[in-house]
């Protein structure tokens, strides 16, 4: 039988949502870890932690792989650290912006998949779980939700298959992910599907060809992050991050702030007022 399928939409994930209780503190709204920034990539890193600060995150800190950045990282709020030092057992981990494929990266990615909180895989810890069937199999068996971000040349990767041959059925490439992960999958592009690993399947209509510049990838996991700290289920995260990100592109693109030369941060804002009015 042809697979469900829907349209992405708020109805599907607008209710979790919750308006702010006045008697609650940053500790209400949950911690987000992001685990990268190998030596020379510091910037994805950075990217994604405005981007789960801006979408409500109650603290953020940036687990560098490589030398940690100074403190303010161009953003004060955002708190800077060696990943060794870090117990990823404490908060919601964003795993992979500009985090390299170093054996000292894939140290730190085990401990943040062995971790019983909400996990955000993406970019190189894609990368790293490709060439490990073992930590596959460690991802697939955690408990708490577990969210795969992947372009399509990382899910081609964790297929062992090719580009042409994802994108010839995205569909389908999304769910045997998802149901080899035990996660939900974002597989991102044009038309970016999400799965779950129960089957369901949903395609994303908000975005457009601005968010093909380098970074948009970074916010939308940061993003993913700070719902999934937030308390948001995977699936709904999923789908939330997804719209979100791609309502925010368009927006900026009827104010005139693109296709053209878009820049990856200029979505952090905008992405807030849109979570903000869901
Ligand atoms: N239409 C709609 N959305 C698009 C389009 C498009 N034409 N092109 C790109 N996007 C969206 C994708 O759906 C995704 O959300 O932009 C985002 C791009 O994410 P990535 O491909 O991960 O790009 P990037 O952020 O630059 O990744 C940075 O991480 O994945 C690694 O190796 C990769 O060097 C790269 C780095
Ligand atoms: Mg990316």
């Amino acid at each position: 039988p042809p697979p469900s399928m829907h349209l992405n939409d708020p109805a599907f994930f607008g209710r979790a949502a919750r308006p702010r209780r006045h008697n609650s503190h940053k500790g209400s709204y949950g911690s987000v870890f992001v685990l990268g920034g190998a030596p020379g990539m510091a910037g994805a890193p950075v990217l994604a932690g405005r981007a789960a600060l801006h979408a409500g995150a109650g603290r953020v800190v940036l687990c560098f792989a490589g030398e940690p950045l100074a403190a303010d990282a161009g953003q004060p709020e955002l708190m800077c650290r060696a990943a060794r030092d870090v117990d990823f057992g404490g908060a919601v981990t964003v795993a992979g912006p500009g985090l390299g494929t170093s054996a000292e990266a894939a140290g730190l990615l085990a401990a943040a998949v062995a971790s019983a909180q909400p996990l955000v895989l993406d970019a190189d810890a894609l990368n790293l779980l490709a060439g490990d069937a073992s930590l596959c199999e460690a991802a697939a068996r955690r408990t708490a939700a577990t969210l795969a971000t992947p372009h399509p040349l990382e899910a081609a990767r964790l297929l062992d298959t090719t580009v042409g041959i994802v994108q010839a059925d995205r569909l389908a490439a999304a769910r045997t992910l998802a149901a080899r992960l035990n996660a939900f999958v974002v597989l991102k592009g044009s038309g970016t599907v999400i799965a779950a690993p129960d089957g369901r399947l949903a395609v994303n209509p908000t975005g457009n060809a601005g968010l093909a510049t380098a970074g948009t990838g970074d916010v939308l996991a940061g993003l993913a992050g700070a719902l999934l700290a937030q308390g948001w289920p995977g699936w709904e995260t999923a789908l939330a991050a997804v719209w979100l990100h791609g309502i925010a592109a368009d927006v900026l693109v009827a104010e005139g702030a693109g296709p053209i030369g878009l820049t990856a941060g200029e979505l952090v804002a905008t992405i807030r007022t849109a979570l903000n009015q869901l």
